[in-house]
């Protein structure tokens, strides 16, 4: 993402397939899965604001932007959730703001299912 008008970098993530393995989702969510170790979903990656922009939704627009193309991409390409790996704790803590969770023993990686992003981004 580009300041308006000018070639600045404001933001920027990328997105790429990743697997997700179905032993570190909760057994709510396994029980109406496909009975596979590794199911394929998205990969949302190297998310980051300019310090200058930080604290003004860029990020967010970041997100949301990112979000949207998983929905759209996933009209035809198989994925059952959006993955994130975060740096620290904070920024962890900045997805969980978005509805990502936590997988269970990889309090750095967290999910969300495509059902429910599609739930949120209705
Ligand atoms: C994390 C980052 C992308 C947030 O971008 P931003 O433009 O400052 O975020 P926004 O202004 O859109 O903030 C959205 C919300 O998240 C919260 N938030 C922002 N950064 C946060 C952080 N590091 N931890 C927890 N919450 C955070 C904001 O308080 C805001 O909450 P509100 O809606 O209740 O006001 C940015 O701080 C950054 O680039 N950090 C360095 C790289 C990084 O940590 N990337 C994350 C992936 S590893």
């Amino acid at each position: 993402m580009a300041e308006e008008g000018t070639a600045r970098i404001i933001g920027y993530y990328s997105l790429c397939t990743c697997s997700v393995e179905t032993t570190q989702l909760p057994e709510s969510l396994t029980k109406k899965l496909p009975r596979y170790a590794a199911l394929p979903g998205m990969l949302l990656g190297r998310l980051a604001v300019d310090v200058r922009y930080q604290g003004q939704r860029m990020g967010t627009r970041l997100v949301a932007d990112a979000l949207k193309r998983c929905v759209r991409r996933s009209n035809d390409i198989a994925a059952m959730a959006v993955l994130v790996d975060a740096k620290d704790d904070k920024a962890a803590q900045f997805y969980e703001h978005f509805g990502f969770q936590r997988f269970a023993d990889r309090s750095l990686s967290l999910f969300m299912t495509m059902r429910e992003l599609r739930r949120t981004l209705r």
